[in-house]
């Protein structure tokens, strides 16, 4: 081959590597940094016993995901998610990817087998700072915002109830 039909072929090879769809979920670049350690006020907090992987209360926290509404703030801007969470963390299929562009896709193991309960917990409560993430804690009672908790672990776990037990909880508290 000569240099110009190699360059060709190499040009060729790199256009279709991106056209490739990417294998498994879409992962955010962050997905693999460490955890903010979690305020004290949240560190005692935890998953009432049993509620990971009780059927009942997955399904009360699917309703709450997909219908419970909330008025946030972002940017200065008011706004509505009339959907609940479903509203940005649902998926979209077509794309592959949360609807909200940077929403936590909760799919994703690598990530979600690493939050403590309280973690989660203080996450959904307080909301992430400069980001579209509403703080629920004025919204939802604990007991909501646990049964919410308790839907979407099922998501990295193939949409089944599991026990949340993974070596990789980090639970680093804040001094
Ligand atoms: C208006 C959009 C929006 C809605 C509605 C929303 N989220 Fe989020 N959520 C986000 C975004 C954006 C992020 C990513 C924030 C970041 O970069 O860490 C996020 C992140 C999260 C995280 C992960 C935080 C972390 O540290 O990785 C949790 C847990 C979460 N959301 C739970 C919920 C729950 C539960 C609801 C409903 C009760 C909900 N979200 C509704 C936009 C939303």
């Amino acid at each position: 081959m000569n240099r110009k039909a190699s360059l060709w072929a190499v040009s060729l090879f790199v256009v279709l590597l991106l056209l490739v769809p990417s294998a498994g979920h879409a992962e955010k670049d962050d997905d693999d940094k460490p955890l903010k350690p979690v305020p004290k006020a949240f560190a005692d907090k935890h998953m009432p016993k049993g509620w990971w992987t009780d059927t009942k209360i997955i399904a009360e926290g699917k309703k709450i995901f997909e219908t419970r509404e909330i008025t946030y703030t972002y940017k200065r801007k008011e706004k509505t998610a009339k959907d609940g969470c479903a509203t940005c963390h649902a998926i979209n299929k077509k794309k592959d990817r949360p609807k909200k562009r940077g929403a936590r896709d909760f799919r994703v193991g690598k990530r979600m087998h690493r939050f403590s309960d309280s973690y989660w917990f203080w996450r959904t409560s307080e909301g992430v700072k400069k980001t579209s993430m509403p703080a629920w804690g004025k919204e939802l009672t604990e007991e909501e915002i646990w049964k919410v908790i308790a839907y979407e672990h099922t998501w990295s776990h193939g949409d089944k109830p599991a026990v949340h037990e993974h070596k990789e909880i980090e639970r680093s508290v804040e001094k």
